[in-house]
């Protein structure tokens, strides 16, 4: 399920990693150079993860070759070391949870490119991470910020409105129908901010028109995030916000490094 991922990630370590590993790990015929005359005998198969390693789930029926690799790409990718994720020399051991982790979020990660982006990894680690072992959170103003101020200017709800569901208030709700209408201000404030957008990103006049392909894209990506918290989070809250990706920007970056 993991498999387009974990290539993308290795890819570019692999290449210089490769030659190193083919001495630490014991007879890896993997990845040999194919010549013409070769392709008439049978080939021996690469030995796998799995083959050489004791407590491989993620990366069965990668070659063996790719796991150091990918080992080091997280290191860079989340800024740790070795030991974040293992007890020094029991390389197998699941005694940390930071290691069991890493397997829901490569999971995790995966769920969220096959709902979004038809499978295409566009989304990996490094969005959220961006090289710390703690995804940046977002940063939440100590007063109203300006945004929130203005939403309530606009939609100027009376304390009754406050109290009933989105639907019953507003004229084109699809995503958030039973979220009391109160919440909204918040709510399209936390958009703005962790975009780093206006609202007329989103929207043009008058807010319930659907014209702006953005506010469609923010409706999937709002179900994208329930989508997280009921398969990863018990349905309840999840960590996984539009901040966590956005991070200010209409448009998480691209690729796995700064
Ligand atoms: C962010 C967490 C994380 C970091 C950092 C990390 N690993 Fe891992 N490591 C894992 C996970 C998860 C697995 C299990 C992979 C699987 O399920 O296929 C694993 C598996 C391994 C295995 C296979 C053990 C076995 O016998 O099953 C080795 C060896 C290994 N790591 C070495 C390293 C080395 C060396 C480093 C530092 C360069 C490192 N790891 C850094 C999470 C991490
Ligand atoms: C969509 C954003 C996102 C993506 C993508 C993501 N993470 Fe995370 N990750 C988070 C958030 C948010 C937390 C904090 C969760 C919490 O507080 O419970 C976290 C927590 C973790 C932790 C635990 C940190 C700790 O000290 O408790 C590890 C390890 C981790 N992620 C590894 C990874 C790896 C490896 C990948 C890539 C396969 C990845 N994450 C992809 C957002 C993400
Ligand atoms: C990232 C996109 C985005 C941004 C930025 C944004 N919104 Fe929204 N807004 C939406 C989406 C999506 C909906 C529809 C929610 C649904 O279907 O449940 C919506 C719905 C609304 C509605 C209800 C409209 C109706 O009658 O159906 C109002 C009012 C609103 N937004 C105001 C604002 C204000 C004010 C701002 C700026 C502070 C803002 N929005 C910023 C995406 C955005
Ligand atoms: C798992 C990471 C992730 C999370 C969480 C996330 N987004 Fe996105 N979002 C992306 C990526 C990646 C793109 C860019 C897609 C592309 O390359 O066109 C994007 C694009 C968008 C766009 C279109 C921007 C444009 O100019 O085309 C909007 C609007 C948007 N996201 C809103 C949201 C909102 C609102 C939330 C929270 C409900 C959210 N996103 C949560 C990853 C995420």
């Amino acid at each position: 399920m993991t498999h387009l991922l974990i290539d993308s990630l290795i890819a570019p370590r692999l290449a210089i990693w490769l030659a190193l590993f083919l001495f630490i790990v014991p007879n890896p015929q993997a990845q040999q150079p194919v010549s013409a005359a070769d392709q008439s005998r049978p080939q021996s198969k690469p030995l796998l993860a799995e083959q050489v390693y004791n407590n491989i789930e993620l990366m069965k029926g990668k070659p063996a070759t790719a796991v150091l690799p990918m080992m080091l790409a997280m290191r860079d990718l989340l800024g740790v070391d070795c030991n974040y994720c293992h007890t020094p020399h029991s390389w197998a051991s699941d005694e940390k949870k930071t290691k069991l982790e890493t397997r829901m979020m490569f999971h995790l990660t995966e769920f969220i490119n096959n709902d979004l982006f038809a499978g295409k990894e566009r989304v990996n680690c490094w969005t959220c991470h961006r090289g710390q072992p703690k995804a940046p959170a977002y940063p939440a103003p100590a007063s109203p910020p300006p945004e929130r101020r203005v939403a309530e200017m606009m939609m100027h709800l009376t304390d009754e409105q406050q109290g009933l569901p989105a639907m019953q208030v507003f004229k084109n709700i699809q995503s958030m129908k039973d979220v009391p209408a109160g919440q909204f201000p918040v709510i399209m404030s936390y958009f703005s901010r962790s975009l780093g957008v206006k609202c007329n990103y989103c929207h043009v006049n008058p807010f319930s028109s659907d014209e702006k392909p953005q506010k469609r894209m923010a409706r999937k990506m709002l179900a994208m995030v329930s989508g997280v918290a009921k398969n990863f989070y018990g349905g309840g809250d999840t960590p996984i916000q539009c901040y966590n990706c956005h991070q200010g920007h209409p448009k998480p970056p691209e690729g796995s490094g700064p």
